[in-house]
Formats: structure tokens, C-alpha cells, sequence
């Protein structure tokens, strides 16, 4: 088994990485010392193939657990599912010393995460993790919320788990898309901080795609590796932090003005790291070769690259960007990379540079 530690003082955590560990979710919660009582949230996908035996092994170590299941998807990042959870602890008599078990992808560790941080005014919580994305990136670092109208993560607290168990059996039965859109924030960890992973990647990918057990246990361990190491120094995003965000102010636009219907978060963040490459290179000087190595990556890992919009999506993209929490005082800031494994946030880039690097990324196909 692997182990990564989350270094915050009192609030410190252990990340558990290993094939089999749900079976010992029950004695790993016994040695966190947490009350008796538990409800294990999750959502209906994950509900029919992984409640049974979270429950088992939290009965098993003497919890008395209930199960709260939300709808799988998006959709249930909303107060209205917030305010049901709560009603539903409160049903089941649930204390300040009870605790939530985060049991999915990152919907589920986002929403049971926000739960847990405001009902009773914060009880304890562990994330299980069962989706590539959660177990590398969301799931680690305790950024928890939901969604709004206006738009996504709107409403959240910081709040870190008291343990992460990351299953990697739990891959064998994830779709391949939502594996792939999983690789993406694993690349973005390459480009921002680790030339070796990138170039591991790159090596490795096709054994990556086969899911061979010991190249996913490394991408998993070495990308919660680099996200603890950032979140212990800088945990609420101070400065540091905002570089995980790479790629993502033109990702997580991509995703607004398609509903958040048409790309998975990985894929939209696939699309803006290419474009964000593109921008490093005509601001920061990124080399040419630098740039092609990271489209090449993204085609290998079966990511999209490139997008066709038409001018009034164009417009809509950039206004989408100026309504995105990374914006400071009206400008648009941006992480840009330097080279691959080192980047610079708060790069304040003019709206010209944006449309060049989408002119560009329009022209290029996958092929
Ligand atoms: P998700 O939670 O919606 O899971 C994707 C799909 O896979 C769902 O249908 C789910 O039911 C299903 N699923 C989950 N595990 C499975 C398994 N092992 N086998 C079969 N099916 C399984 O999506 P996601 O990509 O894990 O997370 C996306 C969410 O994470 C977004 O809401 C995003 O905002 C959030 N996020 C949060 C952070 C953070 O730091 N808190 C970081 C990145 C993303
Ligand atoms: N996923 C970005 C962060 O955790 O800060």
C-alpha cells in the first residue's frame, strides 16, 4: 500500500492508495476514534456496486450506518440535495461526533464534503473516492461545495476529510470516457510540477489505458503526492494553489457555455491546457516542442484538443471567463507555463492573445 500525508497541523490526513482497501473501511474509520454512528452518502451508479460492501465493513467494526443516496451526475450538486441530506442525518439522529463517508466521484465528495462541513457545524467526514478524477484530484485538499444557477461551486467551505481511501479496484468498473477525462487532471500535474511524470506519461500511456494496476497505483499516488504538497502550503489559495487551476479558466468556460451537457470536466480542461500552452508560448515563451508534447499526450490519452466555435460562442466563451472565480479586478488571470513542469499563476492575459490561441486550437484536429 501506498501512503501520502496531507500536512495541516491538528487537521493533517492520511491518503491510502491500494487495490481492496473498501473492505477495510470500517477498521480504518475505527482508528480515526469517530462516534458510532455513520451515514455512508453516495449516488445511485456507485450505490448498486459499492454500498453494500462500505456498510458491510462499517457494521462489521461495530458502526451503525445508515445509506443516503443522491442522483449520480452534476445534477446533484444542489442545496435542494443538501438540505435532503441534512434532513435525512437528522432523521437518523446523527451527532457532532457521528461522521459521513463521501462515497463516489467527485459530485458526491463535493456535495457529502459541503454536508459535513456545515451540519451541526461540522462533523468529521472520510472521502472514498471511486472515479480517477476524485481519487487524484478532487477528493484531496478539501474543497467542498455546490452549484448555483449562476454557476458551478458557487456555495462551499474549505473542509478537509480526516482520511482518504483511494480503492483502485473501484477502476475496474468506471466507464473508459470517464477514466480518459480522469488522465487529464494527471497530465496537468506533469505540466505544472513534474517534468518525470510527464515524461512517465508519455512513456506509459498505452499500459496506463490497459489500467495496469502498478503504472495506475504511481499516476494516482505521485499526482496526490504533488496536490498535498501544494495544499499543505498554501490551503485556501492564497497563491500557490492556484496553479492546480491550470488550464481551467478556458476549461471551465468551455463547459459553461455548453450547459454542461456536451464535455466532461476532464475533456473541457483538455481543450483549455492545450490553449493555455499555446498563450505560454506567444507570452512566456513556452518552447514549440514543449507545446506539441502536450497536445501529443492529450491525443494519447484520447482527449479532444481542439474546438470549432462559432463567433457568438466565441463571444460567449470570453464573457464565460470573466464571470469565473479566477478573475481579479476584472482581469482574466491565467497559470502559464514556463516549461513543461513549471508554470507561474496570476498571468494577467489580454482577450487578443485568448481569441489567437482559440483561432489556433480551432485549426487543429486530432489527427
Ligand atoms: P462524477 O462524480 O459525476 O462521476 C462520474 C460518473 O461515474 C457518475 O455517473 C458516477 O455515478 C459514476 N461512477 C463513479 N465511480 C464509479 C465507478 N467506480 N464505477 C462506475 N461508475 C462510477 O464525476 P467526477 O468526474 O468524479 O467529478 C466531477 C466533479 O468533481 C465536478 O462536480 C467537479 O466540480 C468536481 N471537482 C472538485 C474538485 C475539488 O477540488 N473539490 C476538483 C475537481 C473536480
Ligand atoms: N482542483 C483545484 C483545487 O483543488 O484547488
Amino acid at each position: 500500500m501506498r501512503s501520502v500525508k496531507v500536512s495541516l497541523g491538528t487537521r493533517s490526513y492520511e491518503i491510502k492508495i491500494d487495490s481492496g482497501l473498501l473492505a477495510g473501511l470500517g477498521p480504518d474509520c475505527a482508528t480515526l476514534k469517530l462516534g458510532q454512528k455513520c451515514a455512508v452518502i453516495t449516488d445511485t451508479n456507485v450505490a448498486q456496486r459499492y454500498a453494500k460492501p462500505a456498510l458491510t465493513s462499517l457494521k462489521r467494526a461495530g458502526f451503525e450506518a445508515v445509506l443516503i443516496t443522491v442522483p449520480a451526475g452534476e445534477t446533484a450538486k444542489r442545496l435542494k440535495h443538501v438540505e435532503s441530506c441534512f434532513n435525512q442525518l437528522a432523521e437518523h439522529r446523527l451527532e457532532r461526533k457521528s461522521f459521513i463517508v463521501a462515497l463516489g466521484g467527485g459530485v458526491v465528495g463535493d456535495l457529502a464534503g459541503f454536508v459535513a462541513a456545515s451540519y451541526l457545524r461540522g462533523i468529521p467526514f472520510v472521502q472514498v473516492p471511486t472515479t480517477l478524477l476524485a481519487q487524484v484530484d478532487s477528493s484531496v485538499g478539501g474543497k467542498t461545495g455546490v452549484n448555483l444557477a449562476a454557476g458551478k461551486n458557487l456555495v462551499g467551505a474549505f473542509y478537509q476529510p480526516r482520511l482518504v481511501l483511494c480503492d483502485l479496484a473501484s477502476f475496474r468498473t468506471l466507464p473508459e470516457r470517464e477514466f480518459r477525462a480522469g488522465l487529464a487532471e494527471v497530465i496537468k500535474y506533469g505540466i505544472i510540477y513534474d517534468a518525470e511524470l510527464f515524461a512517465f506519461l508519455e512513456r506509459d500511456m498505452a499500459k496506463i489505458l490497459r489500467r495496469d494496476a502498478p503504472s495506475l497505483a504511481h499516476i494516482v499516488a505521485r499526482s496526490c503526492e504533488i496536490k498535498a504538497d501544494v495544499v499543505s502550503q498554501d490551503e485556501t489559495e492564497g497563491g500557490l494553489r492556484a496553479i492546480l487551476n491550470y488550464g481551467h479558466t478556458i476549461g471551465h468556460a468551455i463547459e459553461a457555455i455548453t450547459a454542461y451537457g456536451r464535455y466532461l470536466h476532464g475533456e473541457a480542461i483538455s481543450v483549455g491546457q492545450v490553449a493555455a500552452s499555446l498563450i505560454s508560448a506567444e507570452l512566456l515563451g513556452l518552447p514549440a516542442q514543449d507545446v506539441e508534447r502536450i497536445r501529443t499526450l492529450f491525443i494519447a490519452a484520447g482527449l479532444p484538443v481542439s474546438i470549432r466555435l462559432t463567433s457568438t460562442q466565441r463571444s460567449k466563451l470570453l464573457a464565460a471567463m470573466t464571470l469565473d472565480k479566477k478573475v481579479s479586478a476584472g482581469e482574466i488571470m491565467f497559470v502559464l507555463a514556463e516549461r513543461i513542469g513549471k508554470v507561474i499563476w496570476g498571468q494577467k492575459v489580454p482577450s487578443a492573445a485568448v481569441n489567437r490561441a482559440l483561432d489556433l486550437v480551432a485549426q487543429r484536429t486530432e489527427h
